[in-house]
C-alpha cells in the first residue's frame, strides 16, 4: 500500500503555522519549502478560532488560499483538525466542560489543550469541525492525509470534572456489569471501601491517604478510551469523505496517559513526535528507543516522523541546542528505524506566543544561519535516500513494553521508590543498542514465537492470560529474561494466590519469599563479581539453578541470578539491579546462551538495517567523535561511490550503505500485513 498517495520519496517537512503571518510571508516560505525539499506540511492543528469564529459560523478563507498555493508550488499537506484548542468562545459558552486537575483546580483559556474529553459540547463541536473540514477539502488537490488533533493526553489527559464522573461511572458498568464485581476487582473490602450505588463512585481526586489503587488504574484506563473516542469521532467524521490515510500523532515512549498499543489498531498510519531530552548525553540511545517502539506500534510497516526539532526547544531546564550535524543524525537514526517520513515542529519559527524560543526550520535569523544551511542539506540527503522508501527493519530481539505496567507500578506505596518499569526497560535497551542489536517492543499478550530472546523488564504488571502466553513462549523453544518486580501483580493491581511472583513461577522455575529492598547508597557484590542495588529478593530455587549468588547483603549465600529449562526454551530471572558493563555481561550470556548474532560497533556508533526487495540498506550513525569502521561494503547510497573493506563513517557523520540482498526480507507482526505481503 502506498501509504501516503502519490509519493515516491521520504517526506520532508514540519508543522506549518501560517495564520500567524501576513501572506508575503507565505509566498516567501513556500519559495524557501522548495529550497529545503520540502514535500509535506501539516497546517491548521491550532487554527480552530480562526476557522469556526463564533459556533456554527465558518470562515475557510485562509486556508483555501494557503491550500491553493500550497498545490500551486506541489507541496503536499496532511490537514489538521484543530481541536487540540478549542477557541474563546466555546470555553465561555460550556463552562461545565473546563477540565479538572486531581486536586481540584479547574483550568481556564488563554494557553492551549483540550478541555474535558468526556465532555459531550466537546465531542460534539470537534466532530462539527473535522466534518466541516473534511467536506470542503476531502478532494483538495494538495491534501493528502489527515492528522486528527494534536498530541491527545498532553498537555494533560484525565480530567475529574462532572462529565467525567459520569463517564467513568459507565465505563465501569460496561466492564465489571455488576457493583458486586466490582467490588472485588478492587478489593473495597480493605479500608471499608464497599460500593451500594453506582453513582457513589467518584473519579480518584486526591484523598487523605492512598487511593484505591485498582481504581486509579482503571481511571487511566478509562482516561485513554475516552480520548480515544474523541479520536474516533473525528476519524469517523472525515472518513465519510475520504479514504486518505487518517492518523495522529503519538508520543511513543513519552505519553504517560494513553495506551498505543490500542490505540495502533486505529490509525492508518503511525506517525510519531519525539522530543530530546536535551541535557542528557545518551539522548540519542533514548531516541532509538522511541523510534524502536514506534516501529513496533506500527507493526513494522513504515511510519512517519511528525515533529522533531532542528535544535533547541523551548520547554526544558536548560535547553541545550543541537550541535553541528546532530539534527541530520537524529533524522537519520528514525529514518533507519523505519521512519519513511522527517518532519519537524515547525517551519518558521513564531515571534510572539509560548514556542518563540523554539528551533524551527526556519530560525529567526533566517536563510543565512547554520540550522537553515543544515536543513536544506538534509532535505537533499533524503532526497537522495528514496528507494529505502518501504524498506523493513528486521529484529529478533524484543522488549516487553506495557502502559498498564507503567501505570500500576508508578502508584503510591510500593515496597522501594527505586522501582520503575521505565528505568529498567531504559537499562536493557542501552546495554542492546551498545551490543549493537535492533530491537522490537511487545505487547506481552502478542504472539512471541517469532523473537530468539524477549526480555521483561520489571514487568510488574501482568494479566494472567498474558503470564500463561509469556510461559508458552518460553516452553516452545524462546529465551526470556525476567527482572526483578515482575508478574507481583494482576490486572487490577491485586497480588495473585501464592508467593510471587504470580504466574511466571512456573516459567522462572523459583519463588520468592521476601522481598529485599535495599538502602539508598547501597551495594550488594555477586559471585560472578557484579555488583547491584536498589533491590534483592530471597528466592526459593525450584526448578531453576543459580548462576549467580549473593555474596553479601541481605540475601548472602542465596540466588541472584537463575536459570530455568523450560519446555525447549529458558528463562533467566535477574534479582538486582545491574547496571553498565554488569548489565551488558548478563545480556550478553543471555544473547549467546540464544545463540544470537550481533556484531558489537565500536563505542558510539549506531548501526542498523533496513532491507528492501532486492537491496540491504546498513545506516552507520556516528555519534562518538572519531572515525568508526564499516562492516560491509557495497554502494553508498547518497555519493553512489563504492564502499569498500576499509572505509569508514567519519565522526559525528552519517552513511548509507547498500548492499544486495535475496529477495523480500520484510518481517512484519501484523498478520493482515503478512497476508498482503505474501
Ligand atoms: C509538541 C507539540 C508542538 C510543539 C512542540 C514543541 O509536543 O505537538 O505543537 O509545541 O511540542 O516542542
Amino acid at each position: 500500500m502506498s501509504w501516503i498517495p502519490g509519493s515516491t520519496s521520504l517526506r520532508y517537512g514540519g508543522d506549518y503555522n501560517p495564520e500567524q503571518w501576513d501572506r508575503e510571508v507565505w509566498l516567501e516560505d513556500i519559495a524557501l519549502m522548495k529550497d529545503a525539499g520540502v514535500n509535506l506540511v501539516s497546517i491548521g492543528i491550532f487554527s480552530w478560532a480562526l476557522l469556526e469564529p463564533r459556533e456554527g459560523e465558518y470562515d475557510f478563507g485562509f486556508l483555501d488560499d494557503i491550500l491553493g498555493l500550497l498545490a500551486g508550488a506541489g507541496i503536499d499537506v496532511d490537514l489538521g483538525t484543530p481541536t487540540a484548542s478549542p477557541p474563546a468562545w466555546f470555553w465561555k459558552r460550556y463552562p461545565a466542560a473546563q477540565p479538572v486537575t486531581r486536586d481540584g483546580r479547574t483550568l481556564g483559556f488563554g494557553s492551549r489543550g483540550m478541555v474535558s474529553p468526556s465532555s459531550p459540547e466537546y465531542r460534539r463541536a470537534s466532530a462539527a469541525i473535522a466534518d466541516q473540514l473534511a467536506r470542503r477539502y476531502a478532494d483538495h488537490p494538495a491534501v493528502v492525509m489527515w492528522h486528527v488533533h494534536n498530541e491527545y493526553g498532553a498537555p494533560i489527559s484525565d480530567s475529574y470534572d462532572d462529565y467525567s464522573v459520569a463517564a467513568f461511572q459507565e465505563w465501569l458498568q460496561n466492564r465489571y456489569s455488576t457493583l458486586e464485581t466490582l467490588n472485588r476487582a478492587w478489593g473495597t473490602r480493605f479500608w471499608g471501601q464497599s460500593y451500594g450505588e453506582w453513582d457513589e463512585i467518584d473519579a480518584p481526586r486526591v484523598s487523605a491517604s492512598v487511593s484505591n489503587q485498582a481504581q486509579r488504574l482503571d481511571f487511566q484506563r478509562f482516561t485513554s478510551d475516552a480520548l480515544l473516542a474523541c479520536y474516533l469521532g473525528e476519524r469517523d467524521a472525515i472518513r465519510r469523505y475520504t479514504d486518505a490515510p487518517i492518523t495522529t500523532n503519538f508520543m511513543a515512549t513519552n505519553c504517560p496517559s494513553v495506551d498505543y498499543w490500542k490505540w495502533a489498531k486505529e490509525v492508518d498510519v503511525i506517525a510519531n513526535d519525539h522530543y530530546l531530552i536535551a541535557e542528557r548525553t545518551d539522548n540519542h540511545v533514548l531516541l532509538a528507543m522511541d523510534a524502536d517502539l514506534t516501529r513496533s506500534l506500527a507493526g513494522n510497516r513504515p511510519w512517519i516522523l511528525m515533529e522533531h526539532s532542528t535544535s533547541a526547544v523551548n520547554w526544558q531546564p536548560r535547553n541545550i541546542a543541537k550541535r553541528a550535524g546532530e539534527m541530520a543524525r537524529n533524522s537519520m537514526s528514525h529514518v533507519a528505524r523505519g521512519a519513511d517520513a522527517v518532519l519537524f515542529f515547525q517551519f518558521r519559527a513564531s515571534r510572539f506566543g509560548a514556542e518563540k524560543f523554539h528551533s524551527a526550520m526556519l530560525p529567526h535569523g533566517g536563510t543565512e544561519t547554520r540550522i537553515w544551511k543544515e536543513v536544506v542539506e538534509l532535505g537533499s540527503d533524503l532526497a537522495g535516500l528514496s528507494r529505502v522508501k518501504g524498506s523493513r527493519v528486521t529484529a529478533s530481539v524484543a522488549i516487553v513494553w506495557s502502559i498498564e505496567s507503567f501505570w500500576a507500578l508508578d502508584l503510591e506505596w510500593r515496597p522501594s521508590v527505586e522501582l520503575g518499569h521505565r528505568e529498567r526497560i531504559e537499562a536493557f535497551y542501552t546495554a542492546l543498542w551498545g551490543l549493537g542489536v535492533t530491537v522490537d517492543f511487545v505487547h506481552p499478550s502478542q504472539d512471541l514465537s517469532c523473537y530468539d530472546v524477549v526480555f521483561a523488564p520489571s514487568l510488574y504488571l501482568l494479566a494472567e492470560d498474558d503470564a500463561a502466553n509469556i510461559d508458552r513462549y518460553v516452553s516452545g523453544g524462546g529465551n526470556l529474561v525476567v527482572s526483578y518486580f515482575s508478574g507481583i501483580v494482576g490486572e487490577n493491581d491485586e497480588v495473585p494466590a501464592g508467593a510471587s511472583p504470580g504466574g511466571l513461577r512456573d516459567v522462572l522455575g523459583l519463588s520468592i519469599e521476601e522481598f529485599l529492598p535495599l538502602y539508598e547508597d547501597q551495594t550488594v557484590s555477586l559471585s560472578d563479581s557484579a555488583s547491584g542495588r536498589a533491590w534483592s529478593d530471597e528466592i526459593a530455587l525450584g526448578t531453576a539453578t543459580a548462576v549467580a549468588t549473593y555474596v553479601d547483603g541481605p540475601a548472602a549465600g542465596k540466588p541472584a541470578v537463575t536459570r530455568n529449562s523450560r519446555g525447549s526454551g529458558s528463562a533467566w530471572y535477574v534479582s538486582t539491579k545491574l547496571e553498565g558493563g554488569d548489565l551488558r555481561s548478563l545480556v550478553t550470556s543471555a544473547l549467546d546462551a540464544a545463540g544470537v548474532s550481533y556484531v558489537a560497533p565500536v563505542e558510539g556508533l549506531e548501526v542498523v538495517t533496513r532491507t528492501g526487495e532486492t537491496e540491504h540498506f546498513t545506516f552507520y550513525i556516528n555519534h562518538a567523535d572519531a572515525d568508526a569502521p564499516l562492516s560491509v561494503t557495497g554502494t553508498d547510497v547518497l555519493t553512489g561511490a563504492p564502499v569498500s573493506e576499509a572505509a569508514s563513517v567519519p565522526a559525528g557523520g552519517v552513511r548509507v550503505v547498500a548492499s544486495p540482498c535475496a529477495g523480500v526480507a520484510a518481517q512484519t507482526h501484523d498478520p493482515q500485513l503478512a497476508r498482503s505481503l505474501s
